[in-house]
């Protein structure tokens, strides 16, 4: 369990809220690059960290994310006009360029210098891995972008989707880090013999680590073979809010909080050597992996809260599914919302293979007396990104910071775009 206070500094991520201000001294994605794919397309709406923003691309391909509140008098600039260089708010005609400088003010008399003194909030954008990512800290703390193998590789070797989660992130990243349920939430095949538990028992890791490290932790849940050795199963969490995953192909996660109840959920699936072929796209297409199916046009998943996720009470009965609940990326969103939007963990009654969790939040805690401290922040340096998560097997002598060692750390192998 976490104390009241410790659940509201870990959760709320509003503008001067401590965990606010941490995820301010990060990149965060804002929106696919797709979304504003022409110069001068249409302006979208991106709300990140609470904050309304319109992002649009200019005449010349440079993207702006500026304050969705015009600084006049505070109209939407979502339905401004993308013209010549800059985007004009409809209300009185003022516009800004990319940086929120002020390029006209048409409603005054000629020569007031009424255009040097406005300023629209804009926050820098850069693009990469599909996404335009943007970084909302304070300019002087601005750090490079992180070297994410995922958004090294050319565009064919991954496959980028994303949809909201209704919830807090906090709920997004610890259900991502939960190695206790993989054996239950997402099991196809459930034992129905009545009272036959050890099925279950023998599947759930045996140990749990977490391991602190500079671009975040890793968090590793081991079993033991029969052959005495270890089989480990490492998952990276890369500081704010990614994590990475050793599937085939690999996969990685970033949970962007919108506000403190809602959550960008972005999931990734990339093969460093080659494109993905058809088969890897199918499967994915299918829709029962990391990725969900969207509502038309909308970033909600088909099989959302409002509909209990489809769930299929005759396929949960007849043991094919632990859930009836179809998609692994569906059946986290269900349990991780229906924790309520902010889980209330001063009411938990943690176990054993929640050490793992409780070891996470308190490196988030530990992150933000760091910045409180002003001391230096976990993964500041771009290339401490450069990591993959694994599974191996492992002599039982050997420690995980050993392994970590030698199998974490990999080239990206194709240069940034
Ligand atoms: S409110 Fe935008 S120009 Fe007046
Ligand atoms: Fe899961």
């Amino acid at each position: 369990m976490l104390s009241h206070k410790d659940n509201e500094l870990l959760t709320r991520v509003g503008a001067g809220a401590p965990m606010g201000d941490l995820m301010r001294r990060y990149w965060i994605p804002a929106a696919f690059s797709s979304q504003i794919d022409k110069p001068d397309s249409p302006p979208i709406r991106v709300r990140l960290l609470g904050e309304n923003l319109v992002l649009f691309r200019d005449s010349e391909g440079r993207i702006g994310l500026l304050s969705e509140y015009c600084p006049h008098r505070t109209a939407s600039l979502f339905y401004g006009r993308n013209e010549e260089g800059g985007l004009r708010c409809v209300y009185h005609g003022v516009k800004f360029d990319v940086n929120g400088a002020c390029l006209d003010v048409p409603c005054v008399p000629p020569g007031s210098n009424v255009k040097d003194k406005i300023k629209a909030v804009s926050y820098p954008c850069i693009e990469r891995g599909d996404l335009v990512w943007t970084y909302m800290g304070p300019p002087e703390h601005k750090p490079e972008f992180p070297d994410l193998e995922w958004a090294h590789v050319p565009a064919s070797h991954r496959f980028v989707t994303r949809h909201v989660q209704e919830c807090n992130w906090l709920q997004g990243l610890e259900g991502g880090f939960d190695a206790a349920h993989l054996s239950f939430l997402h099991s196809g095949l459930v034992d129905m013999r009545k009272g036959r538990t050890d099925h279950d028992r023998r599947i759930v890791p045996s140990a749990y680590e977490v391991l602190p490290l500079d671009f975040g932790f890793v968090v590793a849940g081991g079993r033991e073979l029969p052959n005495g050795n270890m089989s480990w199963h490492v998952d990276v969490m890369l500081f704010p809010f990614h994590k990475i995953i050793p599937s085939v192909p690999l996969g990685a996660h970033i949970w962007a909080p919108i506000d403190d109840e809602n959550t960008m959920l972005y999931s990734i699936n990339f093969n460093p050597e080659r494109p993905l072929n058809d088969e890897e796209m199918e499967r994915e297409f299918a829709w029962r992996g990391i990725h969900t199916k969207n509502l038309p046009g909308s970033d909600y998943a088909e099989a959302n809260k409002s509909n209990d996720y489809l769930i299929d009470r005759d396929l949960q009965a007849s043991g094919r599914s632990y859930t009836g609940v179809i998609g692994l990326g569906v059946q986290d969103c269900a349990m991780q919302e229906s924790m309520g939007p902010i889980a209330d963990r001063s009411k938990e009654f943690l176990f054993v293979g929640d050490a793992g969790i409780v070891r996470i939040r308190r490196l988030l805690l530990q992150a933000l007396r760091d910045l409180a401290d002003g001391k230096p922040l976990i993964g500041m340096d771009p290339r401490g990104y450069r990591v993959r998560s694994f599974r191996c097997e492992a002599p039982p002598d050997r420690s995980l910071e050993d392994i970590c060692r030698e199998r974490l750390s990999v080239e990206p192998a194709v240069a940034a775009e």
